[in-house]
């Protein structure tokens, strides 16, 4: 593990923690609106286009990005978005197309509609891929939006490193706990008999070999299991405090067409949604297993 990662699991060396938390949170941008770039082609960004997305990224591990395209099916876009930071190895999850892209929307009374990203119904706060296994950690993500709801349908979005200052600051033995190889075991997916998926057990925050913290989380109550003692408990219940709470951190973002969000899989919901017949909800969401690389330039 890099010295960089190392601050984040050795919990007795305050002084380079307290170093890297000032300078982040300094460099955090102070709104949804700083969060977004316009770009004209988001398949070929320019220097400086690429370079604001690259800036957001590094500083809040996100972006939006607004591209004014006609073209706005077109699956290449958000492909090529995630390939311009080095995105590349693509989650074949069990939604998603050959190419490796999950079109994200209604889907009645096929398999897909007994799994709530393929409903109107809302989805708590989490991070993709919480369910994987170690090696198919979904690092990075980018959810573009074809065609927003009638009403409803926003996502809800923190950076997760801002979700470690809040624990650490409370009570560093939180990241302890929540650093436990069991502290969240996501129970096997049976269906009729078959095991599709079995027990997932990991640690909430982790370190990859490149020095970045990595979050896998659900806030759901059920088909979860949590380590059951109280420095576990007493985190995520401040973990789920803070969810709720008015942080200027939580961004509200109501994806519209043609826009979208790339990031390393920050933590995020969505609101349940309406549709009619012109606004059918559809966003292709892209899961990687590479995080976006900043430290490259165009
Ligand atoms: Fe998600």
């Amino acid at each position: 593990m890099s010295v960089w990662g190392r601050l984040f699991v050795d919990l007795d060396d305050n002084a380079r923690y307290q170093r890297w938390r000032d300078q982040k949170l300094s460099r955090m941008p102070a709104g949804l609106d700083e969060y977004l770039v316009s770009v004209k082609d988001p398949a070929h960004l320019t220097r400086n286009e690429f370079e604001a997305i690259r800036n957001l990224l590094e500083r809040a591990n996100m972006a939006i990005f607004i591209a004014a395209s006609d073209d706005r099916c077109n699956k290449n876009i958000p492909l090529n978005i995630g390939a311009q930071y080095s995105m590349h190895r693509l989650d074949h999850n069990r939604g998603a197309g050959r190419d490796g892209v999950t079109e994200l929307t209604v889907r009645d009374g096929q398999w897909r509609g007994g799994y709530i990203p393929y409903t109107n119904r809302p989805i708590h706060w989490h991070t993709d891929g919480y369910y994987n296994e170690e090696q198919h950690k979904i690092h990075s993500l980018v959810l573009y939006c074809v065609q927003n709801a009638l009403r409803g349908g926003e996502n809800t979005l923190l950076d997760h490193e801002i979700v470690y200052i809040h624990l650490r600051d409370n009570n560093p033995d939180y990241i302890r706990a929540l650093l436990h190889p069991q502290a969240m075991i996501i129970p096997a997916n049976v269906i009729r008999g078959r095991e599709i998926r079995p027990d997932r057990a990991g640690p909430v925050f982790s370190v990859n070999a490149n020095g970045a913290l990595h979050m896998r989380y659900t806030a759901r109550t059920r088909s979860v299991i949590w380590r059951d003692d109280r420095l576990t408990r007493e985190a995520t219940a401040c973990l789920t405090e803070f969810l709720a709470s008015d942080s200027p951190y939580i961004l509200s973002a109501g994806l519209r067409p043609g826009q979208g969000l790339i990031c390393n899989n920050v933590l995020h919901d969505r609101s349940g949604f309406d549709e009619d017949e012109d606004h059918k909800r559809l966003l292709y969401r892209l899961r990687y297993y590479d995080r976006a690389d900043t430290s490259i330039s165009l």
